[in-house]
């Protein structure tokens, strides 16, 4: 587990224990968001750790286990005798009641909504508590099984539903009465707080030196240089490298949201390079391999200009240390936005101020730092950018064609409400029949993508209405010569990806 030093305020701290549900950053995120510090730990957690933590309050997820498994997992049970209030959620509740001497049988489950009482709440369950513990009394019930119970004696509460999930009425309350009423909260945690806590400690970690931060314009990497420029102004080094594959304007608009502030801001020029090196290469996993690795060597090229510059600073965020295992640190990760910065290039240290956060946390600091919300709220862009929208090999005249629909489809989609969570065109490689006047064209097919996600990891196709659909087609193939025809893609993911590419 990676060294504990994510809650460098010192704020009351819960801990949610990992036992493999799929909640688990949701339940941190639903306690954070009532303002108490909260952070995941493994299941497995030992009594000794809890004690040095200190949490004021412990939440166990749910999990695909039953606890009848002979390997299921399981928590230390010191866990329930140190006099920390505990929340056991789905498998959590089962297995505390299991492990103090209840009853679990195995049934037909519950699935969905499901009411108890006036509301209803999400369940996703097979295993059911069938006899309590000795000192826990039955609160909630559906048709087929207890639905929460508690100690009060012991401070321990189980709840068979998910009140982390906007499916369960009033879910959030749950948690925040067992955090302000049993866990005695007090609401210590803001961002703001989280600001001034990381620039002190920045400052104090740098003294005078210099850090380098590999700019993307996404949102982590953005995020990470405006804290870093309130905490060191300009010792701070941004390196963006502009490889040309990005969407209109962006390459100015991420220097222009940079300029005001007190850092040096290096953009790279490298479109030729770039463009060069991808005559003639067509095959998707070339593109990405090629530009990755160019992009490796512009960076490499800058930093040694600079000379000696001992930090390196990245926009690492929670979830990418929760989901690689708790690991980070020491070797640059590859979780870049473009290729993985190599490991030859060697830093005496590597800085995360964003280590700490989830991502709409970060969103709502880059807001605090004053970033404009086209990159506070940018959507997930891929580091290759636009050459893998392209289908096919690229050419500047294709990329002028993907942006400028590109660009389209943005401003018909920006007062669109819900708005999908990513959108964008994608220049097929394909060539179509069409008539603009009396003439007869034969040219390209441009794609239109919108998703509604929450992960990025599966998604459904937006139901953008036709009649906005159509006002995007017609603004393309009127607008962009070149373009024939507009489809929609309405594949969601699986089987599809997002990218075409
Ligand atoms: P796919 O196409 O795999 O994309 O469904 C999932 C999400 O990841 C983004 N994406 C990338 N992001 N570097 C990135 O930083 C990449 O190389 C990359 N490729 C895809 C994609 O835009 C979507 O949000």
């Amino acid at each position: 587990m990676r060294d504990r030093n994510l809650n460098s305020q010192a704020n009351q701290t819960v801990l949610v224990l990992d036992f493999g549900g799929q909640y688990k950053e949701l339940i941190a995120r639903t306690v954070r968001e009532q303002s108490v510090y909260s952070e995941i730990v493994p299941g497995n957690i030992t009594a000794e750790e809890i004690r040095r933590i200190n949490p004021i309050g412990i939440i166990l997820t749910g999990g695909p286990e039953s606890v009848h498994l002979p390997d299921s997992s399981k928590c230390t049970p010191e866990l329930f005798e140190m006099g920390i209030p505990v929340m056991g959620i789905c498998y959590g509740m089962q297995m505390m009641c299991h492990m103090l001497g209840g009853v679990i049988e195995t049934g037909a489950g519950e699935y969905g909504r499901i009411p108890v009482g006036e509301i209803s709440v999400l369940m996703s369950h097979r295993d059911s508590v069938t006899k309590l513990p000795d000192g826990f009394t039955a609160t909630m019930w559906t048709n087929s099984c207890i639905a929460a119970c508690e100690d009060t004696s012991r401070k321990l509460y189980g709840v068979q539903f998910h009140p982390e999930s906007s499916h369960t009425d009033g879910g959030s309350g749950f948690i925040r009465k067992f955090l302000y009423e049993v866990c005695g909260a007090v609401g210590d945690y803001t961002l703001d707080d989280y600001i001034q806590t990381q620039i002190s400690l920045i400052r104090r970690k740098v003294g005078t030196e210099k850090v380098l931060l590999g700019l993307s314009g996404g949102v982590d990497s953005s995020v990470c240089a405006a804290l870093l420029s309130e905490a060191i102004g300009e010792q701070l080094i941004c390196i963006f490298v502009d490889h040309g594959f990005m969407r209109l304007n962006e390459g100015d608009e991420i220097e222009r949201a940079f300029a005001d502030r007190q850092l040096r801001f290096i953009r790279v020029n490298a479109q030729n390079r770039f463009i060069e090196k991808m005559a003639g290469v067509s095959e998707p996993e070339s593109k990405r391999k090629i530009i990755g690795e160019e992009f490796i060597r512009v960076f490499e090229e800058e930093a040694a200009a600079l000379g000696n510059v001992p930090f390196l600073a990245q926009g690492t965020i929670y979830p990418d240390i929760v989901e690689s295992g708790g690991k980070t640190g020491a070797t640059i990760k590859s979780h870049h936005n473009v290729g993985g910065l190599p490991e030859s290039l060697t830093f005496a240290e590597i800085i995360e101020p964003l280590a700490g956060l989830f991502k709409d946390e970060v969103r709502i600091l880059g807001g605090k730092l004053g970033l404009p919300t086209s990159l506070s709220k940018r959507q997930p862009f891929p580091g290759p950018g636009l050459a893998v929208r392209i289908m096919g090999e690229i050419t500047p005249a294709k990329l002028e064609l993907v942006r400028k629909s590109d660009a389209i489809l943005r401003e018909e989609l920006e007062h669109y409400n819900p708005k999908p969570d990513q959108y964008f065109t994608v220049l097929t490689n394909t060539y179509s029949v069409g008539v603009k006047g009396d003439d007869r064209t034969y040219d390209y097919v441009v794609a239109l993508r919108a998703v509604t996600t929450s992960d990025f990891m599966t998604c459904e196709y937006t139901p953008v209405p036709h009649e906005i659909l159509g006002r995007i087609s017609s603004r393309i193939t009127n607008e962009i010569p070149g373009v024939s025809r507009v489809v929609y893609d309405i594949t969601s993911k699986p089987p599809g990806t997002i990218e075409w590419e």
